[in-house]
């Protein structure tokens, strides 16, 4: 299998781009990372990229005069190194058409929350203060709106009763573990189709269980 060439980028402590890592070196994706980018400095992924020997700087940016300078310079490494697949991952600056129109369809997003519900910032602590039964994560392809693009997998999980922002971040976190390497590994294989707003995964899976869930459980 041929294996892709990934570019992720991260803003903060990098756990995403570790289980991205880890399910490369176990055999269970066929990608290759390239380089990580931080805008952060001291960003604690910077440090999980440097133990297993991957390419990573940082692009500040406070060091350009506006966010289309920024996104260019992001644009440029990522050419640089070859780069078929953006990956955000906890990457939490917004960008500009100049990223998303140098990598239409190839630039990957995760978000805590099953979107379109909560996009943006603070999402557990709004989820839990919402109250509703159910969230989760997003896996989707970036365009120019925030958190807009058409959705690959996602994962739910119950908001429990005695969640604060913290417990329902980390019941989250879990599951985008999961499905950010799965729908990396998709790409991959070639099995992402985008046809509008949808994509289907070829060739259709049929095995998923289409019984509903249910938050509070039921008596019976
Ligand atoms: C993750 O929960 C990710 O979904 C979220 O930031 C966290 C990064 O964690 N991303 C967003 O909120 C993007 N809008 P990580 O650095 O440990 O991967």
């Amino acid at each position: 299998m041929k294996k892709v060439n990934l570019g992720v980028l991260i803003s903060g402590g990098g756990s995403n781009l570790q289980s991205i890592i880890d399910h490369i070196e176990s055999g269970r994706l066929d990608a290759r990372i390239k380089v990580v980018i931080s805008n952060a400095p001291g960003a604690g992924g910077l440090a999980r990229a440097e133990r297993h020997g991957l390419k990573h700087l940082v692009v500040n940016h406070r060091d350009f005069p506006s966010r289309e300078d920024f996104d260019q310079r992001l644009v440029d490494i990522l050419n640089e190194n070859e780069v078929e697949l953006v990956i955000l991952a906890g990457f939490m600056r917004l960008f500009t058409g100049v990223l998303t129109g140098a990598f239409p369809g190839r630039i990957m997003n995760i978000h805590p929350a099953l979107l379109p519900a909560f996009p943006g910032a603070h999402v557990w602590q709004t989820t839990v203060d919402y109250g509703v039964r159910f969230s989760g994560c997003t896996v989707h392809f970036v365009d120019q709106g925030t958190d807009t693009g058409p959705i690959i997998i996602q994962a739910v999980v119950p908001v429990l009763g005695d969640d604060d922002a913290d417990t329902l971040a980390a019941r989250i976190l879990k599951q985008e573990h999961r499905i950010y390497p799965r729908a990396i590994q998709l790409y991959a294989e070639g099995r992402l189709k985008i046809e509008g707003r949808r994509v289907t995964v070829q060739p259709l899976d049929k095995s998923l269980d289409p019984d509903f869930l249910i938050n509070p459980p039921l008596d019976n």
